[in-house]
């Protein structure tokens, strides 16, 4: 008989600063009723779930406790926030070697008490780390997502929307391909109220040149370097990424997101995960949409690409 998942557990892999602050927004949200916590500190998985438990009651009622791998048992999304974080002045890339010898341990453990379940990723570098949990795992490519861009996305929109005094929600914009360096803005089709930001800002009185866009984008860009220079990590804003990635999931919403998933046969791409505008539901990635970008962005997505395949192609995944 084929494993069945119950559609509100959520464990939690790495109760550092983004699984417990993902833990606590998920709590909040009232969305999930089962999160477990593991994480080879086990004391911090304990006192995180003692923490949450104890806000329960005055916000939603959730069971809240920290597990071992068999708790993964069933649960509709596993989540994987386990790694060494990014050091200052560190790429994301620089992690990669570190952070896979810890995902050749925990993804088999996942997957062993959870076939059926959907790995979702955020350990950096999160495209590279996608792709090596969809080859450690042996699951269905749409079973396993990275976060992806759905983070600089949501700076992207923030910071368009304060140059032009709008809520961010009301601003519709990409940010595409690795989560990181070579990042690409889809300035073509970014929007305000259905009108592209060169239009909106023309027939409503806006200054708005390239060198305006491109600080917008520069300041997208580098805001992890920024925040960690100043706090040390970055992990409100990620995880409330993973929350709207888990409630698309749990909600069967088809919400389209920007995250890392395995692409093959987009613009001459082939067999990496990277960002772009994603239709996610029950199943998780249900497809990637297509989307008729500028010869200028084809090739940044092209190398943004290459840059992750050259990462790939040094790690032993096979
Ligand atoms: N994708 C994104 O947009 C995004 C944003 C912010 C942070 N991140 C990444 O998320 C990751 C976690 O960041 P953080 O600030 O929470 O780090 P953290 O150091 O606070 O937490 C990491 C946790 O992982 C645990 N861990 C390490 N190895 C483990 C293993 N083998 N098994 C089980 N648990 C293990 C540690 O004990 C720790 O509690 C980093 O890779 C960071 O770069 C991603």
């Amino acid at each position: 008989m084929q494993e069945q998942h119950r559609p509100n557990k959520v464990a939690i892999v790495g109760a550092g600063n983004v699984g417990a602050t993902f833990a606590y927004t998920l709590l909040m949200s009232g969305l999930a009723s089962e999160i477990v916590l593991i994480d080879r500190d086990q004391a911090r998985a304990e006192g995180e779930a003692m923490d949450l438990n104890h806000a329960a009651p005055l916000l939603h009622a959730a069971r809240i406790w920290a597990g071992s791998y068999e708790d993964c048992h069933q649960a509709a999304v596993t989540v994987i926030t386990a790694g060494s974080a990014q050091r200052p002045g560190e790429t994301r890339l620089d992690l990669v070697q570190r952070n896979t010898q810890i995902f050749k341990q925990i993804v088999p453990e996942v997957i062993k008490h959870n076939p059926a379940g959907i790995l979702l990723v955020a350990t950096n570098p999160v495209d590279v780390l996608s792709y090596a949990a969809y080859k450690i795992s042996g699951l269905p490519a749409s079973r396993v997502i990275g976060s992806g861009t759905i983070l600089d996305t949501a700076r992207f929109r923030y910071l368009i929307s304060q140059r032009f005094g709008v809520d961010p929600r009301s601003v519709h914009a990409y940010i595409i391909g690795e989560h990181g360096d070579s990042e690409v803005p889809v300035w073509s089709l970014a929007n305000i109220a259905g009108m592209r930001i060169p239009d909106f800002c023309a027939i409503n009185g806006y200054h708005c040149d390239e060198n305006v866009l491109n600080a917008i984008f520069t300041s997208t860009r580098d805001a992890a370097y920024q925040i960690i220079d100043r706090k040390g990590a970055t992990y409100y804003a990620i995880a409330g990424g993973l929350l709207r990635i888990v409630e698309a999931i749990l909600r069967d919403q088809a919400t389209v997101l920007s995250v890392s998933s395995l692409i093959d046969d987009y613009y001459g791409i082939h067999d990496i995960y990277l960002s772009l505008p994603t239709v996610i539901d029950v199943g998780g990635v249900e497809r990637v949409v297509r989307l008729g970008l500028s010869p200028q962005e084809i090739a940044g997505l092209q190398e943004s690409a290459s840059i992750l395949t050259a990462t790939i192609a040094q790690l032993d995944l096979e």
